[in-house]
Order: C-alpha cells, then structure tokens, then sequence
C-alpha cells in the first residue's frame, strides 16, 4: 500500500515511490554511455570476405547482395588494399570459376592456376603479412553438382565424407602454398579438421592455421551467396550442415574440431544463432569467430532500401550484438564501410 512504512517516501504530492536506483544516470550523455560501453567494434576484428571470378574483364555486381562485386584480379587487389588501409583485419577469398571448369570433384579448386588459389598468389603478393589472408576450403564453387564435397559412387547423391576429405587435403595443401595464411574447411565433413592439419604439416605448412567452421547450420541465409558464387545446388545440404533446432551439437562439434587442431572456431550464420556463440564462446579455449552471412547482408540491405530501418544503425547493432555474444572475429561484408564508419584504423 502506498502509506506502507517500509516503502520510501512518494514523489511530493503523489502516492508512488521513487526508484531505489537510477540506471538512466549513466545513460545520460553519449560521453557517459561511450565509457562504459562493454562492447566495442574495431575494424581490426572484422574479416571482409571476398569473391574473384574467371573469365570476366570488369566486376560483376552481385544482386541479392547491393553493394558486394564479384571481382577481376586487379579489382580484387584494390578492394583488398581499400580495406587493409582501413584497418580490417583479414580477408576471406572465395573463388568462382568458369562453369565449363566445373567437374565432380572441384579439380579446379586444386590446380594451382585455378581462380581461388591464383587470387591468393596474387594477394599475398601485393600485400604480404600486412593482412590475414583466409581461403575458403570447400569444393562447393567448383563442383557441378554444386555439393561442398563428392558424391557416393553408388548413385545416391549423398556426399561422401571419407573421399571428400582426401580432396579437402590436396586442396588445404595447395591454398597453403598459394599463399593462405589460415585455411577455412567450411564443409562441415567429420574429420576435415585432423585431414587438414595433417595433409599442412606433411606439406611443411605447419604454420598454416586452420579456421573450423565449427557450428554451421543448414540456413537459408545462405541464399545470395548462391548468386555471389553462380553456383546452383541439387538437394540440399542437410545431410552435412546442422539442423538449425540443436543447440548443444555445436559443442560436440566444437570438442572435435578442438581435438583434430583447429586454431580458431567459427559459428555461421551468426545473428540467428547467438546462443549458440555464446555457448561456444564460454568454452573454447581459442579464440571464436562468427559469420555474418549473405542472407543477413541482404536482409538489413532490403529493409534499409525501403526505408524501413537505418542501415548503418543495424549493421553497427548487428555485429555489436555479435561481438556481445562472444565473437572475438567477425566476419562480415559490411567490413570495409563499418572501418569507413569507425573512422580508420585507431
Ligand atoms: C561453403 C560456404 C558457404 C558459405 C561460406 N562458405 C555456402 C554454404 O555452405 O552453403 C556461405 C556464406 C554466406 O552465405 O555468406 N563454401
């Protein structure tokens, strides 16, 4: 009751107490919500990851996803050279071949001429230890079929994991010596982590580190990336990448990946799945990377174009909302323009 004793005294001339305690008071001025901010985004934390494609003379723009190109190697090395200016932190390759290149078993992501691994050449050329350099290790944009690793013999369409991982071997082998500072096994076949590792150090690349892709579900935020990579899949990837209703697989999948070597894990797509960063992140003794993937990308571009939200407002609160979870590294295509936002390198 409102005369209650035991209450503090009401605001003069009402009945109702006043609050005990006063959050608002550090929320009053942005000097004061910028000092005791727990989060902070830092250009140097972000990967942007990026695409080169065979076989055209100017870049390509990427529909699903306004703003994304698909590169020609001299356009790659500018992008490249804008966003480590800026002070991102690394770049994650992804290769496109020629349609006529694509074969069951991804051959042209293992021939050292191909697009992904001449990129990288190029790359690590023009810009030497200056930027993380990160590569995508999946056959999924090299393969016909569109899977991330070969299919059974036995016609069933399935994908067989044990011949998948002796393509993933030649193919981490010959990133390495491209010029691949850290290696992505981003096909979610068991074991794939321990096969890279080794096939690295038999190779003499024991200083090549391996990012897992450790929790990585079956999503359909990874529509554009389709179009990013013009690659159309048969079926779909659910035999291989986690069904999006477990949580507590990742951490299985993240013991693993800890045991068979890798150096840094990564959860994907992100915002849809912070529990399951935050999980990961509150274990793992490595440091923990998230993907923002092309869906999320296209999701925040689609509403801003209507007018619906403010871009730059969700992109900020998006990779601060992962950062939060526990992502130390953030991949994100926003990379180069949040560096633009924060101002450069600090
Ligand atoms: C596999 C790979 C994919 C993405 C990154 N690596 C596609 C998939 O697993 O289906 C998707 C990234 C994105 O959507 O931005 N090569």
């Amino acid at each position: 009751a409102p005369d209650d004793p035991g209450r503090p005294a009401g605001r003069a001339g009402t009945a109702y107490p006043v609050p005990h305690e006063r959050p608002r008071r550090l929320r009053g001025t942005a000097a004061l919500r910028r000092l005791v901010a727990q989060t902070r985004l830092d250009p140097a934390d972000l990967v942007l990851p990026v695409f080169v494609r065979d076989g055209i003379d100017a870049p390509q723009p990427v529909s699903s996803m306004p703003g994304v190109l698909q590169h020609t190697p001299d356009s790659l090395v500018a992008a490249a050279r804008e966003a480590v200016d800026l002070g991102v932190g690394g770049l994650m390759v992804f290769g496109v071949p020629r349609e006529g290149d694509k074969d069951g078993r991804g051959s042209c992501g293992l021939r050292p001429d191909g697009v992904l691994n001449a990129a990288l050449r190029r790359l690590r050329d023009e810009l030497g230890d200056e930027t993380v350099l990160m590569s995508d290790l999946c056959l999924d944009e090299f393969t016909d079929h569109g899977h991330c690793g070969v299919l059974a013999a036995d016609g069933s369409g399935r994908v067989d994991n044990d011949a998948t991982l002796e393509v993933y071997a030649e193919m981490a082998v010959a990133q390495a010596r491209a010029g691949a500072h850290v290696v992505g096994p981003s096909g979610m076949m068991d074991g794939q982590v321990r096969v890279v590792r080794q096939a690295l150090d038999d190779a003499g690349h024991q200083d090549v580190a391996v990012l897992a892709y450790t929790a990585k579900y079956a999503s359909a935020a990874y529509g554009p990336f389709r179009e990013a990579v013009a690659s159309t899949l048969r079926g779909d990837r659910k035999t291989y990448q986690q069904d999006p209703a477990n949580r507590t697989e990742s951490l299985r999948e993240l013991r693993l990946d800890l045991e068979e070597g890798a150096d840094l894990v990564m959860v994907k797509p992100a915002l849809p799945y912070l529990d399951v960063l935050a999980d990961v992140a509150a274990v793992a003794d490595v440091p923990v990377a998230a993907y923002q993937v092309s869906g999320e990308y296209a999701m925040i571009e689609a509403a801003a174009a209507q007018g619906w939200v403010d871009r730059d407002r969700m992109v900020l609160e998006t990779l601060t909302s992962i950062r939060r979870a526990g992502a130390q590294v953030v991949l994100t295509y926003y990379a180069t323009h949040v560096a633009r936002l924060l101002g450069g390198p600090r």
